[in-house]
């Protein structure tokens, strides 16, 4: 081929473009983001998953239940997410920092589950893995991650409270695998309720400010004189940072 390496050049050229635009562009605008701490409540959000709630995550995870459920609440110009009951605010980068697969789903042919954890009225543990068991809907049911035995002695405390068709045999009790009790307690973890300042709407017409960009050392943006600091301004002490003659604000 004559142009064999201008055609080779070109394509390169286009695969190195939208890997720096899609890969590298995101890595350096999000790739950095901290949890934020607030200073009134002496706490980072967000709260780091437990570990049973990890393990839970794999499962989620194995079970493909993201083909089905979303974990992403849309804001309420672009959706009805909010009045539906699955979130309060819109979800945003920092609420999936601690996630090292972020299961942002396929499809939503179930409810969004970025906050099933704080539902109203709330779920415990046992209605989810009743829900696991049983399915509901369109909702499959997952009864392989639960065991059939034989009562020895007492009832298990873990043995499910099941009802109608559902009921194991006289003698017997329907228990949860440590998987199952692991994807409850993962689905119970999903709790992005913080109001970090870049979920908050941006004020609507002419002349609003523009919208909080999410601060990458983790702390509320402050005004100082006329412009906008994406750090405290309280103090500029400590290794290299010191107040801008200008603007006010730390380096
Ligand atoms: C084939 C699609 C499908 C798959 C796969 C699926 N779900 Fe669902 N799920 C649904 C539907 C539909 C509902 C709503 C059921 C209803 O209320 O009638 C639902 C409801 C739920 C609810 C209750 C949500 C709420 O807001 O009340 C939870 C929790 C849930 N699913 C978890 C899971 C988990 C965990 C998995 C993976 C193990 C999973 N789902 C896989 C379709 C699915």
């Amino acid at each position: 081929m004559k142009n064999g390496l201008f055609v080779f050049a070109g394509l390169f050229a286009a695969m190195t473009l939208s890997w720096a635009g899609i890969v590298a562009g995101s890595k350096i605008q999000l790739g950095g983001l901290a949890p934020y701490y607030d200073e009134g409540q002496g706490q980072a959000f967000p709260e780091p998953m437990p570990g049973q709630a990890i393990r839970g995550d794999r499962v989620y995870r194995s079970l493909n239940c993201a083909a089905c459920h979303t974990q992403q609440v849309r804001r309420p110009d672009l959706g009805t997410d909010q009045a539906r009951g699955w979130g309060d605010r819109q979800s945003v980068a920092r609420d999936y920092i601690y996630q090292s697969y972020v299961q942002l789903g396929q499809s939503r042919a179930g409810p969004d589950l970025a906050n099933v954890g704080n539902r109203k009225p709330p779920y415990d543990a046992a209605d989810l893995l009743n829900l696991l068991y049983s399915g509901q809907g369109a909702m499959p049911s997952y009864r392989f991650l639960f065991r059939e035995r034989k009562i020895v002695g007492q009832v298990s405390s873990q043995a499910l409270q099941l009802v109608g068709p559902l009921t194991p045999p006289n003698g017997y009790e329907v228990v949860p695998t440590p998987q199952a009790q692991a994807l409850a307690a993962y689905l119970l973890s999903l709790n992005a309720t913080y109001d970090y300042p870049e979920a908050r709407p941006a004020p609507a017409g002419k002349g609003a400010t523009r919208w909080p960009r999410p601060t990458m050392s983790g702390r509320v943006p402050q005004r100082s004189g006329t412009t906008r600091c994406w750090r405290s301004t309280k103090s500029c002490s400590g290794a290299g940072r010191r107040r801008r003659r200008v603007t006010g604000c730390c380096r």
